[in-house]
């Protein structure tokens, strides 16, 4: 394993997504059209997107010995995923999502990390070789919270530059958030974490100044079809707008589209792309994601992603 890998702390499940024309009401039970069994979990899907945009990946993830745990290992084997850092769980379930989708590719989603909860700190105490041959570290907030914020001050304190991905949100200590090189809310997330309603791109350069002034350094609020603004710092009024890349094809499933944006994201950094860049990157991999059904298995692949450039847009 070379130094400029990339770490991700998450967690991996199967999930179980059903398709139907609209998402059941409370108490309403509907017919779908179809469903999809196929490997999840944010930080998998995460590191399947960093391969497959030429970035070297590497999974710290909590799994079972059983099936579904079988699905991860078969996958990460296929996806170039170094899995030193996987710890198989005797006799423990691995997680599993219900994810409900819609006609026009949106979703609802129940996660249950099994395995993946029962993640500790000793467990990372033993798998910091991993850190130190890292350049990147990548977490969220399927892991339990405290193993989240651990990994965010054991690799500030390794040097390395860190992504965080507030999803599913909590709420956190504010002195956290100077341990986060990225944070990388979507809407809902940035809205939960300022108190500010996010409906449209100068709401998002509000709630970036105030997200940079908790301490981070760099806010990037991801807004689906309406782009993505990042800021720099509390003095950034502006902060930088990125369109989303409306591509021709029909939006099939947006499940996953988070983790591509991040997987490609991080990959951009580790390779020194210049912010702007990066940004453009991550956005391409987020929209080609959303023509195929699937998690980890909708992220594009590097050649799909430079391919951007010559579809209409
Ligand atoms: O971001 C999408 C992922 O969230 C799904 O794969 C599901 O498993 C949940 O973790």
């Amino acid at each position: 394993m070379s130094e400029n890998n990339i770490i991700v702390v998450g967690i991996f499940v199967v999930d179980l997504a059903f398709v139907a024309s609209k998402l059941p009401l409370p108490g309403e039970t509907i017919i779908g059209d179809n469903y999809i069994i196929g490997p999840g979990g944010k930080g998998s899907n995460q590191s399947v997107a960093i391969s497959r945009s030429g970035g070297k990946a590497s999974l710290i993830a909590r799994i079972g010995d059983d099936q579904f745990g079988e699905v991860g290992r078969n996958l990460y084997q296929k996806e170039n995923v170094y899995t030193e850092g996987l710890i198989i769980a005797k006799g423990e379930k691995t997680g599993s999502a219900a994810i409900s989708i819609d006609k026009n590719g949106m979703n609802s989603i129940i996660v249950v990390p099994g395995a993946a909860s029962g993640l500790k700190k000793s467990m990372i105490d033993e798998k910091l070789h991993l850190f130190r041959k890292s350049s990147i570290m990548v977490t969220g907030f399927e892991v339990p919270l405290d193993i989240a914020l651990y990994c965010l001050k054991k690799a500030k304190s390794e040097g390395l530059m860190t992504i965080l991905n507030p999803a599913p949100y909590f709420d956190i200590d504010n002195t956290n958030f100077k341990l986060v090189d990225y944070l990388t809310p979507n809407e809902h997330e940035a809205s939960s974490l300022t108190n500010i309603e996010i409906q449209n791109i100068d709401d998002a350069r509000v709630a970036g100044r105030r997200i940079c002034e908790l301490g981070v350094g760099t806010s990037i609020i991801t807004m689906g079809e309406k782009g993505v603004l990042c800021t720099t710092n509390s003095d950034d009024h502006d902060g930088l707008y990125i369109p989303s890349y409306k591509l021709k094809e029909k939006v099939i499933d947006t499940v996953g589209a988070g983790d591509a944006f991040n997987g490609a994201f991080a990959t951009a950094i580790s390779e020194d792309m210049g912010l702007e860049d990066a940004l453009n990157f991550a956005n391409k991999a987020a929209s080609l994601s959303v023509r195929k059904s699937g998690a980890a298995l909708s992220a594009p692949f590097r050649e799909e992603i430079n391919q951007v450039w010559f579809k209409d847009l």
